[in-house]
């Protein structure tokens, strides 16, 4: 039958020139990966690219030439630098090409991960399995993939709240509690835990913030105490968030410690372990995450330190029945039967998240850890904890830098302090060099503010950096920091 010229559809009208364009794009997203230590960490976008930005929406058509020209010099030239061997800004992962296919591949079949009877989903169904195996977790332990750390903690603490609140929460909702419920986590804890136990319906005071040590992991002592306190108030507690690597220093809660408590007092125990959950493959942290196998629902994020292209993270919920009972609703128009492509026999992801419609996730995992195995990512994750320490010894032995956190996992925080100088003056000194760093394109570290000192931040989850990346910038630092300084 010959096809209606007139008959209108999505796809290219000349599948040659489609081909044609697509093998260009490919040559230049391999060149553009292989070449990134040639170009600047990041680089502001200029004016008149920006006002490109506030054209109008088009309702006509463009080229498909035209249209990658247009993005290949208004956006691909100004990207914000986390592919970067040296960006360790915030906590981000640099992607890898095998994981970009996979997302490729996932837009090109495009199923939706809902659920089904079909090959992409019982492959969805393997990565949750290979999870549950990374972490120690059951085999029939519930588990997800979502979008990242957030929705992974959002989701352990929706079953942590429904499964502890004591009576059915879904139904009757928060107003039929005769108590308040209450969370503990340490005062490093991610906000995202914040916004989750907002979102519940609880409130920002309910998230009890607990001080911390020294090494800015959360006081047990001050825990137990806050517990039986709230308690003696009328207060219901339900849930002790653990932090496997915070955002500020890398501190690992004692998960042992968290767990024997949570047993004893019958809370929920969620790990946050967006940051260094997935360090349980490096020999070198592993024994630092002893009890993370442990958790009652465990947050882990796979764009971070496994690269996996944005977006991946994982939760995994040791009582399968719990996750299901949060999160399944199943309408008529979503019935399942015994045979076909709504088949019961398969696993409904829809069933243990927030999403029905879902994107195909785990094939970038899969096709990711098809290509190097656990090992390497392992190996990688230890190099980045060689690299920390590396760049701490050398911050030892220079007068004028000074760390101000112990080294937690791949965190390194630190300032250039020639002496002399007050905290405020110190402060502007810190917050100007890094933004040299960036403006001439050298770097990006990262940055926080501990106890008033504002530090210049390296987090260090980056395949490509190098130790000799590492000195480049230290010294840049110093010379920056002497020239600001007049010192
Ligand atoms: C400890 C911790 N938890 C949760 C998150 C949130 O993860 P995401 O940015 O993937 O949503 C982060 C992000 O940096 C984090 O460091």
């Amino acid at each position: 039958m010959e096809t209606n010229p007139l008959f209108e559809t999505l796809d290219p009208e000349d599948w040659e020139e489609a081909r044609e364009l697509l093998h260009r794009m490919v040559d230049d997203a391999v060149n553009y990966l292989r070449d990134v230590r040639e170009r600047p960490v990041w680089q502001p976008v200029p004016e008149d690219i920006e006002a490109t930005f506030r054209e109008p929406v088009p309702d006509g058509p463009t080229d498909a030439d035209e249209v990658y020209r247009q993005f290949r010099d208004y956006i691909l030239p100004y990207p914000m630098g986390n592919i970067h061997p040296r960006f360790w800004a915030w906590y981000m992962g640099s992607g890898m090409l095998s994981g970009a296919v996979g997302d490729f591949w996932a837009s090109i079949m495009n199923p939706n991960l809902g659920g089904g009877n079909h090959a992409a989903n019982k492959l969805e169904a393997q990565v949750t399995d290979w999870m549950k195996q990374v972490m120690g977790f059951p085999s029939d332990a519930g588990g997800i993939i979502v979008s990242g750390g957030s929705m992974a903690n959002f989701v352990g603490l929706a079953v942590a709240r429904n499964a502890r609140a004591g009576y059915d929460i879904r139904k009757e909702g928060i107003h039929a509690s005769p108590k308040r419920m209450t969370f503990y986590a340490s005062a490093e804890v991610h906000s995202s835990n914040q916004k989750a136990i907002e979102l519940l319906g609880h409130g920002t005071e309910s998230l009890r913030k607990v001080p911390v040590l020294d090494d800015f992991t959360i006081d047990i002592g001050a825990l137990r105490t806050m517990i039986g306190k709230d308690r003696q108030n009328g207060m219901q507690p339900v849930c002790v968030i653990g932090t496997s690597g915070t955002i500020n220093t890398g501190a690992i809660d004692d998960l042992n410690a968290l767990a024997d408590l949570c047993a004893e007092e019958g809370l929920w125990f969620h790990v946050d372990g967006a940051i260094g959950g997935i360090a349980v493959l490096s020999d070198l942290a592993r024994p630092q995450l002893s009890g993370i196998e442990r958790a009652d629902s465990l947050a882990i994020d796979l764009h971070k330190w496994m690269h996996i292209p944005f977006e991946a993270g994982v939760t995994l919920v040791r009582d399968h029945q719990a996750h299901k009972d949060s999160f399944s609703l199943i309408p008529e128009y979503l019935a399942r039967i015994s045979r076909g492509l709504a088949s019961s026999e398969v696993t409904w992801f829809s069933e243990y998240g927030l999403q029905l419609t879902r994107r195909f996730r785990a094939l970038k995992i899969w096709m990711a850890l098809k290509e190097h195995g656990t090992k390497k990512f392992g190996r990688m994750i230890d190099r980045n904890i060689e690299q920390a320490h590396y760049t701490g010894d050398r911050i030892g032995k220079e007068p004028k830098l000074e760390l101000l956190a112990p080294i937690g996992l791949d965190i390194v925080c630190f300032r250039y302090n020639p002496g002399g100088l007050d905290d405020e003056q110190l402060n502007d000194i810190n917050r100007e060099i890094k933004l040299r760093l960036e403006e001439t394109g050298l770097a990006a570290p990262g940055y926080t503010t501990l106890s008033g000192r504002y530090c210049i931040r390296f987090a260090i989850a980056n395949h490509r950096s190098t130790f000799e990346d590492f000195d480049l910038v230290i010294d840049e630092i110093i010379s920056i920091g002497d020239a600001l300084s007049g010192k």
